[in-house]
């Protein structure tokens, strides 16, 4: 028993650890309550009675060596992450990864560009908007759904004071204060009261677009969109105008452009038809001009209105346009585009 102790004794002087973990292996195996130090405590018993001093002596010696050498070893890792002082290289250059621009930033500047192009300058207006603006001057009848509850964030009812639901108002905000020509695009955010899903959600944004002057006819608003269509998604694109309804253009229309995510074979965001709407447009209505002060005998125009999300997802074959709005970087990162 005396080597056993002897050989211990040099064991934790000679005891070194790396890190907390081998501190660890090293106090379980020396202090623990099944530790050798307990179990030559239990063993002491069969000593003989002439050896009880010196093998006790020596006992007592191995359990204070131990906490010790254990307390010490210990003390080296306090309030260090283990490895972290070796592992830092200061002489090392710091790499930042840079930032990349929001794909919807990305796609709204391209717009912005294709239109600039084109002759059209970009305004912006409030978020947050009075019925006039969003509604009535666009030629909202009292009782249309759109303004219902479940479409729209009231802040306040009667005045009623919303969030706006597209950037149409911006149309009118621009037509109060200037006099044709008018040749213009409006990008924005809108919020309307949607269930959040991989098609729709409550913040989404738009680029609004408005042509007013004399003779302006729709075959320039198809001319335009067209052109519009091409530059965007590449001359291939195949492009179709269907007729519809807006309270503020007569006629009105919307393009479906031959859907990129599935190639037009069918898929959930095409609702399996091949074709996806991009945008709504139509002749403004000359009660709309009339609201904002332009004489409708002397001038028509066209406006149109698109969803930056939905022309994003198409360019980039986005099937889920939460992704949009999580941030999450490696999403992000894929987008290194210059614009
Ligand atoms: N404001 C419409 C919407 O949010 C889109 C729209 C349709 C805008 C036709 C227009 C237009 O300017 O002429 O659904």
């Amino acid at each position: 028993m005396i080597d056993k102790i002897h050989n211990l004794l040099k064991e934790i002087s000679e005891a070194t650890a790396h890190n907390r973990e081998e501190v660890e292996q090293l106090r379980l195996k020396f202090l623990s309550k099944k530790g050798l130090v307990s179990i030559l405590f239990d063993d002491f018993r069969l000593v003989p009675p002439e050896k009880k001093r010196e093998v006790g002596q020596l006992l007592n010696e191995l359990k204070n060596q131990a906490h010790q050498k254990i307390d010490s070893l210990k003390s080296n890792f306090e309030g260090k992450v283990d490895g972290a002082d070796k592992d830092i290289d200061l002489t090392r250059p710091v790499i930042l990864e840079p930032g990349t621009r929001h794909p919807l930033s990305i796609v709204r500047n391209q717009i912005i560009d294709i239109f600039a192009r084109i002759g059209y300058r970009v305004a912006v207006g409030p978020e947050i908007e009075d019925d006039w603006h969003n509604f009535s001057a666009l030629n909202f009848p009292p009782e249309h759904p759109a303004r219902d509850m479940q479409d729209t964030f009231f802040i306040t009812r009667d005045p009623d004071i919303l969030l706006r639901t597209h950037t149409s108002s911006v149309q009118i905000r621009t037509m109060e204060k200037n006099q044709p020509p008018i040749r213009m695009i409006f990008p924005g955010r809108v919020f309307r009261n949607e269930a959040i899903s991989a098609r729709a959600h409550c913040i989404f944004h738009q680029v609004e677009g408005l042509y007013i002057d004399r003779n302006v006819s729709f075959a320039d608003l198809k001319q335009t969109l067209i052109c519009f269509a091409k530059e965007i998604f590449g001359e291939k694109v195949k492009v179709r105008l269907r007729p519809s309804y807006f309270p503020f253009t007569e006629p009105s229309g919307e393009m479906d452009v031959s859907c990129n995510i599935c190639g037009g074979v069918g898929c959930n965001i095409c609702k399996y038809t091949g074709w996806v709407e991009i945008l709504g447009c139509g002749m403004v209505d000359p009660n709309v001009l009339e609201n904002c002060g332009i004489d409708s005998k002397i001038y028509t125009g066209f406006a149109f209105g698109m969803g930056i999300e939905r022309i994003s997802m198409l360019k980039y074959q986005i099937k889920d346009l939460r992704l949009f709005f999580e941030n999450d970087v490696r999403f992000l990162k894929q987008f290194r585009d210059s614009w």
